[in-house]
């Protein structure tokens, strides 16, 4: 049986390099091994904005840029399921009834929220913000997907879903064919058991330096930049500070210009070059950062391209979510009816 695959994003804009460092081209490896679903996390957004109606109010076209970048990088719907989470209320549903085996305490232990809640210095958490992981788990055990790609820091939200479903399955058994002897303990199972995979991708540097690209730091290089852009962007770039000349040694290690040429420049013998005359004081930044622009422009191109293509088929990203959503629906539906029976719900006839 070939193993569902499920990743989630929230809506909050275009994508970047970052992202296609991270995940991105993971998940374009993936959609040819598994069966690869993709959720479009809308309701998770609301956890920490819906304060701000003009923020709720971008939620759409944050989902049609997302979508957008998706199909740009090369994730295909034919292969890939992407879905709309809130045109799927059976996910809610099932969220309403997963919250009922999880104590305020567990949720308030989790790492990857505590994090959140520092960093973003969150005086007073919502119960939806406090739910997250719980709605979360919803995503994953609603499609009962197998392996869910993440980062690192979003370990704990699949160990924790993982819980859920272990508490669930002991508790309540799937009841096919009621009266027949089953001894098989799997097929009793109502969830499987979700494992994360953490990807060994690295963590791109934004272009001031700071550890991680990323939108709200402002640092960030998107893969819908035009050629300007990127050229503004690179040649106002971090690099090493003590290099006040072209003939003072630099350091390559930890420098993100180095960084960036060895990921995304083709021409290797190029970026060795670069790196032995920076080391030695032996070229400016001007120079390595020109040819930087250059091999950021080379990769982007092609995406660049795709994206104003499917950007001008109109109706074209709808279609590919509403028909993602319908699929994903069924499946979905299809868990929820399992679940009613195994806690033995009233099921009313339509
Ligand atoms: N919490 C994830 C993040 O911030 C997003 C997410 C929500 C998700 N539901 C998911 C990821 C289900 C994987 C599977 O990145």
């Amino acid at each position: 049986m070939t193993k569902r695959i499920l990743t989630g994003d929230r809506p909050t804009g275009r994508l970047h390099l970052g992202h296609y460092v991270g995940t991105l081209s993971n998940r374009v490896a993936l959609q040819s091994k598994y069966e690869m679903y993709i959720s479009v996390v809308d309701l998770h957004s609301l956890t920490d904005r819906m304060d701000d109606p003009q923020k709720v109010k971008n939620i759409p076209d944050s989902v049609r840029e997302l979508v957008l970048d998706y199909l740009a990088v090369g994730i295909n719907p034919e292969k890939t399921t992407i879905l709309l989470q809130s045109a799927i209320p059976e996910i809610s549903e099932l969220f309403a009834i997963l919250m009922n085996l999880v104590t305020i305490a567990r949720c308030e232990r989790l790492p990857a929220l505590k994090e959140k809640i520092r960093d973003q210095k969150i005086q007073h958490p919502s119960m939806g913000l406090l739910n997250y992981p719980i709605l979360m788990a919803s995503d994953i055990l609603s499609l009962r997907a197998h392996l869910v790609p993440v980062g690192k820091d979003q370990e704990s939200h699949i160990e924790f879903a993982r819980e859920i479903a272990k508490t669930f399955n002991r508790l309540y058994k799937s009841r096919p064919g009621r009266d027949k002897v089953n001894d098989d303990e799997d097929a009793k199972k109502v969830f499987p058991e979700p494992e994360a995979i953490i990807g060994e991708a690295q963590t791109l540097p934004g272009t001031d330096g700071k550890a991680k690209m990323s939108k709200s730091l402002n640092n960030a290089i998107f893969l819908s930049d035009d050629e300007r852009a990127v050229e503004e962007k690179v040649m106002s770039m971090y690099t090493d500070p003590k290099r006040t000349s072209a003939s003072v040694p630099g350091t390559i290690e930890g420098n993100p210009l180095f960084i960036y040429h060895e990921i995304f420049n083709k021409n290797i013998s190029e970026v060795e070059k670069f790196a032995e005359r920076y080391r030695t004081g032996d070229v400016g930044d001007v120079e390595v950062k020109k040819a930087l622009v250059k091999a950021l422009n080379t990769f982007l191109n092609p995406i660049r391209f795709r994206r104003k293509n499917f950007e001008e088929q109109k109706g074209l990203i709808d279609k590919v979510l509403t028909e993602g959503t319908k699929k994903a629906r069924v499946e979905i539906q299809n868990t929820l009816q399992i679940v009613k029976q195994s806690l033995g719900l009233p099921i009313l006839s339509s």
